[in-house]
């Protein structure tokens, strides 16, 4: 496989040597060599396999920077789902390798994925920056690094998942056991393919279940990748299989299908209804869902005011706004409110947008033109014509890829539809409050319920809003500090379940009730 040098506008950010990093020790067949870079993989992955899909159809793959195709990728659905549930149902067969295989050594497995991650990290970062417009340093720091920790966090759990020993009332001997779900299905959005693939796969893999996931169909390239590594990690056939392919058709057959024992989502409220609609239909399978927020950040009077102008600048922007907890409704108290808008509108008309391979960029092109670009543009106008006003930004950027300017609007009200609906794009509203009472009640008024987030130095203040919020996490004077130790879930429409941590893990098992009748006698 040739393995061609030099991305277009790197900007000397990755060197020569860098891009033919990938040492993957064998290489795939029916790799896609890119005229500007490295090469790619291509089809589907099932039973360790590379495949075509059933009805040889392929779809196109974007580079959101330029808006051009970088290759196309086979393309599954319902036929190659079944395929792939046939593949993992005998990988979880009682009596096969992996049921067989002793938990350390599954850890072992999980351990030596995120060594061949971190191999890899320069070369995986390039290609989710190609992919899907995310700034390369960031990816290399934040993604990579995510990916990683999250991967070794749960393969050092994977011989640690036991039960309890209960005192049951009676003569019985009791305890539990923390047992596998199954088959379980995973749908992941393009927000941050690489890191969505880890906090999926390695809770499920760690409690010893069988997987078939599915990448966005923005961004299945990373994630094709990782199904590269597995293979060389060495995990057994039919374990993990990788299924690119569109929502509509592979999605919804991995939601209905009868063979599928639970479903992980990750993506829009609206998908998620459908997802638990189908497990409710077909065979009552597990659901996690972690969806959409429409998050709150309180700034107080007493706060740090350059904290808090920067953490809220990071909070809605990071990312081009293409995160779930986006704290995209920032109430600011009355006497700073005019100071905080006019910090943030200066800060956000510094923000460096531009290529994903520019060192100094600190946001790329949205993942796609219809969704979300344009219906992040559309949301900007409702905000005009609304009455919000547009301090800064508020249209496209450049003749070429998705971009779109930091948009900043303040004198927001919260019954406007940049209030109330996930925008997922660099759009930061601001509005006013008086009162602690008044803030509580307007930050809770909302469907969503993923994070939110508070500035003061008055620890009463930072404690009663942080229980007072109906949300799976408070951030005090921080913001986005996310890690894979700790729980990660919404309230209300934000989800169902928890990711992360000790809970994500329990997510991954049944827990099973052992109880023997004492019946010793003398004999
Ligand atoms: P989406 O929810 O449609 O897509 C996410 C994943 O679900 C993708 O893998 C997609 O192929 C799959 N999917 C789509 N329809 C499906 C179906 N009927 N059955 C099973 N799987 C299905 O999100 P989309 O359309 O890409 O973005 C729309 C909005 O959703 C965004 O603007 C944002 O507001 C929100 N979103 C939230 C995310 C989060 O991190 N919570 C991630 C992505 C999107
Ligand atoms: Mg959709």
């Amino acid at each position: 496989v040739s393995v061609c040098s030099g991305v277009g506008g790197m900007g000397g950010l990755v060197s020569d040597r860098d891009l033919s990093a990938p040492t993957l020790s064998q290489l795939p067949p029916h790799t896609f060599t890119h005229p500007l870079c490295c090469h790619f993989l291509t089809q589907i992955f099932i039973n360790n396999e590379w495949q075509d899909s059933v009805s040889g159809k392929v779809f196109p793959v974007y580079n959101p920077a330029t808006g051009e195709q970088i290759c196309e990728v086979q393309e599954a659905e319902k036929a190659d789902v079944d395929k792939a549930v046939q593949a993992a149902r005998l990988a979880f067969s009682l009596g096969s390798v992996w049921r067989r295989m002793d938990a350390s050594e599954r850890g072992r497995l999980l351990s030596k994925l995120a060594d061949l991650v971190e191999r890899d990290s320069v070369y995986l970062a390039t290609i989710e920056s190609l992919n899907s417009g995310k700034p390369f340093l960031p990816t290399l720091f934040v993604d990579l690094q995510g990916t990683i920790k999250t991967l070794r966090y749960f393969a050092g759990y994977a011989d640690k998942i036991h039960g309890t020993s209960i005192p049951m009332d009676g003569e019985y001997l009791t305890f539990t056991r923390y047992e596998p779900i199954g088959v379980c299905g995973q749908i992941i959005p393009w927000n941050f393919p690489l890191m969505m693939t880890a906090w999926k796969l390695g809770p499920a893999l760690a409690c010893g279940n069988t997987v078939i996931l599915k990448p966005a169909e923005q961004t299945p390239l990373t994630c094709l990748y990782i199904a590269a590594l597995i293979k060389e990690a060495g995990f057994p056939p039919g374990v993990i299989n990788i299924l690119p392919g569109f929502g509509p058709t592979a999605g919804a057959a991995i939601a209905s299908h009868m063979g599928i024992d639970k479903v992980a989502f990750t993506g829009s409220t609206e998908v998620g209804k459908l997802i638990q609609e189908a497990a409710g239909k077909s065979n009552l399978k597990r659901v996690t869902l972690e969806l959409g927020g429409k998050n709150p950040n309180i700034i107080f009077a007493d706060a740090d005011l350059d904290l808090a102008v920067e953490q809220a600048h990071q909070g809605v922007f990071f990312n081009a706004g293409q995160c779930c907890t986006a704290g995209s409704r920032i109430y600011v108290e009355e006497p700073i409110y005019d100071e905080f808008v006019r910090r943030s509108v200066e800060r956000a008309k510094r923000r460096r947008v531009g290529s994903p391979f520019d060192p100094t960029t600190e946001q790329g092109p949205q993942v796609s033109e219809d969704n979300p670009s344009n219906r992040v543009l559309e949301f900007i106008q409702s905000g005009i014509s609304e009455g919000a006003k547009l301090e800064c930004g508020g249209k496209a950027l450049g003749l070429k890829g998705f971009f779109i300017e930091p948009t900043v609007f303040s004198n927001v009200r919260d019954d406007m539809r940049i209030a109330r609906e996930e925008i997922f794009g660099p759009v930061q509203q601001i509005m006013k409050f008086k009162t602690l009472e008044e803030v509580i009640e307007r930050a809770n008024n909302t469907d969503y319920g993923l994070v939110a987030a508070v500035f003061t130095n008055d620890i009463n203040k930072a404690m009663t809003i942080s229980t007072a919020m109906q949300a799976g996490t408070v951030w005090i004077n921080c913001f986005n500090a996310l890690s894979t130790q700790c729980p990660f879930g919404g309230y209300k429409m934000s989800g169902n379940g928890r990711e992360l941590g000790e809970s994500g893990l329990k997510e991954y098992s049944e827990v099973k009730t052992i109880t023997m009748k004492m019946v010793a006698k003398n004999s």
